[in-house]
């Protein structure tokens, strides 16, 4: 790898806001401590984990110009709600900025804000750990996290479930390859 996890560290002190970075941090630790558990590669896990929302040390109009750019806009829904399109932009600089070519920790990056149907375990992990770091503390959080220690698929599917959830009662969109996510998680439970 060219990039060391100490640069990209660095990299997301320098150019995060505080409790953004703290945030990544924290990702970095549940995503690592979860990888442990779950024979997944921790170092996979860390290096997604840092540069998941390093697209977020642009605006949001920039984040949307860059996709725009490169071609990220995948559904009408993206612009709709386009807090969720940092996810691909990231995944998009690792590989062509920074030389990252493994396909599943660009997935992982990509789809950490809305998952999506068959997510490998590490896309599972990051999408999760997003939700669940230490520092979130939401009413039920404690919970979401010990289903993730118990099963990853189940705790993730707990998330996803999480998020609808909260954007049903807010009155918010909720993005077709989150509902498509839920539905994958689902069936495989049932499988
Ligand atoms: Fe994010
Ligand atoms: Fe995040």
């Amino acid at each position: 790898m060219a990039y060391s996890l100490g640069q990209f560290r660095l990299q997301a002190a320098k150019s995060l806001e505080f409790e953004r970075f703290q945030h990544t941090i924290g990702v970095e630790v549940l995503a690592c401590d979860l990888a442990k558990k779950y024979q997944i590669n921790a170092e996979a896990a860390s290096l997604a984990a840092l540069t998941h929302d390093m697209a977020k040390a642009y605006s949001i109009q920039e984040q949307i110009e860059k996709a725009k750019e490169w071609n990220l806009i995948h559904y009408p829904e993206d612009l709709q709600c386009p807090q969720v399109i940092h996810g691909r932009v990231a995944a998009y600089m690792l590989q062509n900025e920074y030389g990252i070519n493994d396909q599943d920790i660009l997935n992982a990056v990509a789809n950490h804000t809305l998952g999506r149907p068959g997510m490998s375990p590490l896309e599972m992990l990051i999408y999760s750990a997003d939700l669940t770091e230490p520092s979130r503390c939401f009413h039920g959080v404690d919970k979401l996290r010990e289903k993730l220690y118990d099963d990853l698929k189940e705790g993730t599917l707990a998330c996803v479930e999480h998020t609808i959830n909260y954007l049903t009662q807010s009155a918010k969109v909720i993005h077709p390859l989150t509902l498509l996510t839920y539905e994958s998680l689902k069936k495989n439970e049932n499988d």
